[in-house]
């Protein structure tokens, strides 16, 4: 302390008190104005502040790829360096380098869809094993077509929110949870009263596992589709059990005007809502596998449910059936965002190289796009390379 604050006490008292009062309305400002960075998504895009690190929030990403896609290869590298994102690949394989006595019991390689699905199988069920062999707390599991927002960050910083808000236990109780119907509806009627308010959450207790909440099995962050579970889905009871809450986040300016969503069920039950809404819920008859998140104990189930024992359809379909609860694999915890944060990528050329497992046909694609995403990472190269801002919106408005 100086001389002159000693010999002032009361000055130094003063400074004090007003350094109090300082930090509290600091404090305060910070509180009142909600979610720092997030409402606004500041224009830095990839520098925000927010908490999701270089794995976004899991141990480690993997990105399952054919090591000959080297275009696909060269894309993701450069996608993922941009957003400031680490990952590793995990060789994908065809089909028919997969013997029929490596193929579990069950329906075998027809049911699985031939050839090039039994190589998509493969490929994932190598990711999952690796997430199984080293023993790593969580993995987030990504096809090489997958692309996001620059904004990214910031989407899965809001998704933590939103997924602890429906499934981290409340801080005023701890033996109660924000969605009444979690973790297991009452009865098949059973619905939250209202849906939850991204803006005024709830306060949960903190997570100890994952920064997006501790009892979840899947996060499916990538799909081409998804239904809210509502009683009846499906056509029998399969959404009887899984919990109804939502979150439902307005005016997030990352979502397109729903006339510009592609795939039918991504846009079905979205609009009941409002343009530029965006839902975090349980996952409901989910379709692809193109980015979701395990954790330790859901890749044993999905070793086990998807490999070790049977196949009983396609990759994706059985990861339906995993967070539906059919096909005899028991209901698991899949958490899920529609639109979707992670969406598929077609490059311009030859449309039917946008698959090795499907057919798209002979057309050429003039334009590079990706689904459902404002500010792609890969329509932006030439902005994130050149280091402007001046990020090229592919859904823009129709009314001003
Ligand atoms: C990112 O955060 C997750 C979850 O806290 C953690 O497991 C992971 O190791 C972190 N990754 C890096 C690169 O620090
Ligand atoms: C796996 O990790 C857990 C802690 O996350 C630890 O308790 C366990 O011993 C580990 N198992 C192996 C086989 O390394
Ligand atoms: C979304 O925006 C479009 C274009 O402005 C408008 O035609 C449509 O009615 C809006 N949808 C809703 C649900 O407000």
């Amino acid at each position: 302390m100086s001389q002159a604050l000693i010999r002032r006490p009361w000055q130094a008292i003063l400074a004090a008190i007003l350094l109090f009062f300082l930090v509290l309305l600091i404090s305060k400002s910070h509180v009142h104005s909600g979610i720092p960075s997030t409402l606004g998504f500041s224009q830095s895009g990839l520098s925000s502040p927010v908490a999701i690190n270089q794995t976004l929030g899991f141990q480690q990403i993997f990105v399952v790829s054919l090591p000959e896609r080297t275009d696909r290869r060269d894309s993701m590298i450069l996608a993922t360096a941009l957003s400031d994102i680490k990952f590793d690949f995990i060789d994908a394989i065809h089909g028919d380098q997969v013997p029929d006595r490596a193929i579990p019991f069950g329906t075998g390689r027809s049911a699985a869809g031939g050839d090039s699905n039994i190589g998509s199988w493969r490929a994932h069920m190598n990711a999952i094993s690796e997430v199984v062999r080293r023993n790593l707390t969580t993995a987030l599991i990504l096809e090489d077509d997958a692309d996001w927002d620059i904004r990214i960050k910031d989407q899965l910083y809001d998704f933590s929110r939103s997924s602890r808000a429906l499934i981290q236990p409340l801080a005023s109780d701890s033996r109660a949870y924000a969605d009444s119907t979690y973790p297991t509806p009452s009865s098949p009627d059973a619905l939250p009263s209202k849906d939850l308010d991204f803006y005024d959450l709830p306060s949960t207790l903190q997570p100890s596992k994952s920064p997006y909440g501790d009892e979840w099995e899947m996060l499916w962050l990538g799909h081409c589709g998804m239904n809210f579970p509502v009683k009846g889905m499906g056509g029998d009871g399969r959404a009887d059990l899984i919990p109804k809450g939502r979150v439902v986040r307005l005016d997030d300016q990352t979502v397109p005007e729903t006339q510009f969503m592609y795939s039918v069920s991504e846009v079905k039950d979205l609009t009941q809502y409002p343009n530029h809404t965006r839902v975090v819920s349980h996952a409901g008859d989910g379709i692809c596998s193109l980015g979701y998140a395990v954790t330790q104990a859901s890749a044993r189930r999905l070793s086990y449910h998807l490999g070790v024992t049977e196949i009983t359809g396609q990759f994706d379909i059985m990861l339906k059936q995993f967070c539906d609860g059919t096909a005899g694999k028991g209901h698991h915890n899949c958490l899920t965002v529609r639109p979707g944060l992670f969406q598929h990528h077609r490059p311009a050329g030859l449309k039917a190289y946008n698959s090795d497992i499907s057919d798209h046909g002979q057309e050429v694609r003039k334009k590079a796009r990706s689904d459902n995403l404002r500010w792609p990472v890969r329509t932006n190269f030439d902005a994130l390379l050149a280091g402007t801002t001046d990020y090229k919106d592919q859904f823009p408005d129709t009314a001003g």
